[in-house]
């Protein structure tokens, strides 16, 4: 095979790489960035260590004390450089109409000249003076028929690290691609060149960031940022917008849901994916340990955060979890919320943007209740109580987060990895509300389940920036990544039950969950974590067809007698005021989907208005 010549750089390709395409990708994008070098991660624990040595040596990580935290880091970002820009995320699909409403939008040859062709193009000499990491990986166990490959092109040691743990990675995945197997070329670089002798930043970037997804000839670039979501494409970016319009070209699902095994005291096992909002508690509701009153229930983890989903021979949906770690969040976590994820923290871990303890352990807000006496805080300065009862300043970011495997999970599912994937059962999807939604409604059909997902509602939280705290609309916990117009992500979801029912399937059942309804006090009234046990076992009760329930306006609700209240004191009265259906408080919410669906008028499915207008009748009536 002819190898590619890159003038003045060695491509240093091992004898293992025979896809042609590969190598002269990587050629042409060295060649763009200037790259000074490149390296091809082979995935050994070897070269884990060396990459991190070499971060440390950098200033971007500090090794935890190994006593405490054996084999672990803290890296701290720059401090405009700690969430995903949504702002700054484009879906540059031929057509306006495929980006949709709800995503940034820029023709692909424009977006090309800014990136790439023009004189000015960001990503031309911007990996100058560093090192291109070329960084192979899987997304999902490999050679799976659910799984999918992607090479990222990185400029980060960071990312390469961050990528050996959340997914498969490494020479391995070479094997698999062979001479002329299909991958999703992914290129990632901080924007921030090194000219001959100028001093690196402990974690450089650039105030300029692009996000930006091709959909049709499915590549990603990706400029100016080093943290989570921006940078490790293989996420977000991959998992979820790219592989979101290989789903509706090729007929499967990529959803932002966690996925879990439910198995109840007489041995049957389900399998539940669940979508969320980012910080919702998908990591705690994954890892949930059902409470003593429960006895006899297990709950283990397939998938934190998002699941591939495609229908199988048997006429049913099987899903893989597409990653092979969490890059969950810190602050909030702690033995009492979530103690699988605390274990799961006990080594090996990368932190960033949490605060550093004097004898050289992690900490963050909620990890303790009395914080130490004193601390490093994430930007590097003196944190003490006083401090922050003074100014309010975090000692974590909020949104700081942990790297880990999930062979660290104590609870992870025996069939975690198992290329063939798990059978749902059931979906759920779950708000931050504190009115309005009860606390579950079970779809009474496939369509009403679509509808339920497609107009869910959220208040924002610190995983992306921008305001907190504001109800937007985020159909399927989708909004930011689905990759496409999402009227025709709805239609899609439809058709594919519509096939499913039509080939004699029984589809999952769907439901509508919020943990997050609050009194007048302000304070939550479900307590949430493991107790949301006790809504499971309805689901499953309701899945055999022994559970209870009562027909309302949108679907199906437990009254109090329905749930299993073993161990909890939970008043009815409670009870009521995280089910009540007020109708003043429906109709005011039935305004906003209306908003929501004139917003996504263009493909809208009518299936969906109908839905609406029965909803609006009952109401009504
Ligand atoms: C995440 C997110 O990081 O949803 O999982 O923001
Ligand atoms: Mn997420």
């Amino acid at each position: 095979m002819n190898r590619p010549v890159l003038e003045g750089v060695r491509l240093n390709a091992p004898a293992y790489v025979r896809h042609a395409r590969l190598l002269s990708w990587v050629a042409e994008m060295a060649a763009l960035t200037e790259a000074r070098e490149v390296y091809w991660c082979d995935g050994s624990q070897e070269e884990y260590d060396r990459l991190c040595a070499q971060l440390v040596a950098a200033g971007t990580m500090k090794r935890l004390n190994p006593e405490l935290r054996p084999n672990s880091y803290l890296a701290c970002s720059d401090p405009s450089d700690v969430a995903r820009v949504e702002d700054r995320t484009y879906i540059c699909s031929q057509r306006k109409e495929d980006a949709g409403p709800t995503n940034n939008w820029m023709a692909p040859a424009e977006m090309r000249e800014l990136l790439q062709t023009g004189q000015k193009a960001l990503f031309r000499g911007a990996m100058r003076g560093r090192t291109l990491y070329v960084v192979p990986f899987s997304m999902g166990p490999i050679g799976s028929p659910i799984a999918h490959i992607g090479v990222e092109l990185s400029d980060s040691p960071y990312v390469a690290v961050n990528m050996k743990i959340m997914t498969r990675m490494g020479r391995a995945v070479l094997d698999v691609l062979g001479s002329d197997g299909f991958f999703v070329p992914c290129i990632h670089t901080v924007g921030a060149p090194l000219e001959a002798g100028q001093k690196d930043a402990a974690w450089p970037c650039n105030k300029t960031k692009y996000i930006v997804h091709y959909p049709e000839t499915q590549e990603i670039w990706s400029y100016g940022s080093g943290y989570g979501g921006n940078a490790l494409l293989g996420k977000k970016c991959f998992a979820l917008r790219i592989a979101s319009t290989m789903g509706r070209d090729q007929g499967w699902l990529a959803e932002h849901m966690l996925i879990l095994g439910v198995t109840s005291p007489k041995g049957k096992k389900y399998h539940v994916a669940a979508a969320f909002p980012s910080a919702c508690g998908k990591t705690n509701f994954a890892m949930l340990i059902p409470p003593a009153g429960l006895k006899g229930w297990k709950v283990t983890t397939i998938g934190d955060d998002i699941a591939w989903i495609k229908p199988h021979a048997d006429g049913r949906l099987y899903a893989i979890n597409p990653e092979a770690g969490y890059f969950g969040v810190a602050p909030g976590t702690n033995h009492k919320t979530n103690e699988n994820c605390m274990a799961s923290l006990a080594r090996d871990v990368i932190f960033t943007n949490v605060a550093l303890t004097d004898d050289g352990d992690v900490w963050w807000e909620g990890m303790t209740d009395t914080p130490p006496a004193h601390l490093t805080d994430w930007q590097g300065k003196d944190w003490t109580p006083g401090i922050a009862k003074e100014t309010g300043a975090k000692a974590a970011h909020p949104n700081a987060r942990f790297t880990v495997s999930a062979i660290n999970n104590p609870a992870l599912d025996a069939e975690w990895d198992n290329p063939n994937g798990v059978a749902i059962d059931a979906f759920i999807f779950g708000g931050r509300r504190s009115t309005t939604v009860p606390l579950v409604t079970e779809a009474r059909d496939w369509t009403e389940g679509v509808y339920m997902a497609a107009t869910m509602g959220s208040e924002t939280t610190a995983a992306a920036a921008g305001a907190q705290g504001v109800v937007r609309r985020d159909p399927f916990a989708m909004l930011p990544f689905t990759g496409y117009n999402m009227s025709d992500y709805f239609q899609h979801w439809l058709d594919l039950g519509a096939k499913l029912q039509a080939s004699g399937s029984t589809l999952p059942k769907i439901y509508c969950v919020n943990w997050f309804r609050k009194g007048a006090d302000g304070k939550f009234v479900w307590p949430g974590y493991g107790e949301n046990m006790r809504v499971l076992e309805w689901m499953v009760e309701r899945l055999e067809g022994t559970g209870g329930g009562e027909e309302h306006v949108f679907g199906v609700t437990p009254n109090y007698e329905h749930l299993n209240w073993t161990g909890l004191d939970f008043s009815r009265a409670q009870f009521d005021q995280v089910t009540r259906i007020d109708a003043a408080e429906w109709k005011a919410e039935m305004v906003l989907h209306s908003e929501l669906f004139n917003q996504l008028s263009y493909h809208l499915p009518a299936a969906l208005q109908a839905t609406k207008s029965k909803i609006e009748a009952r109401l009504a009536a």
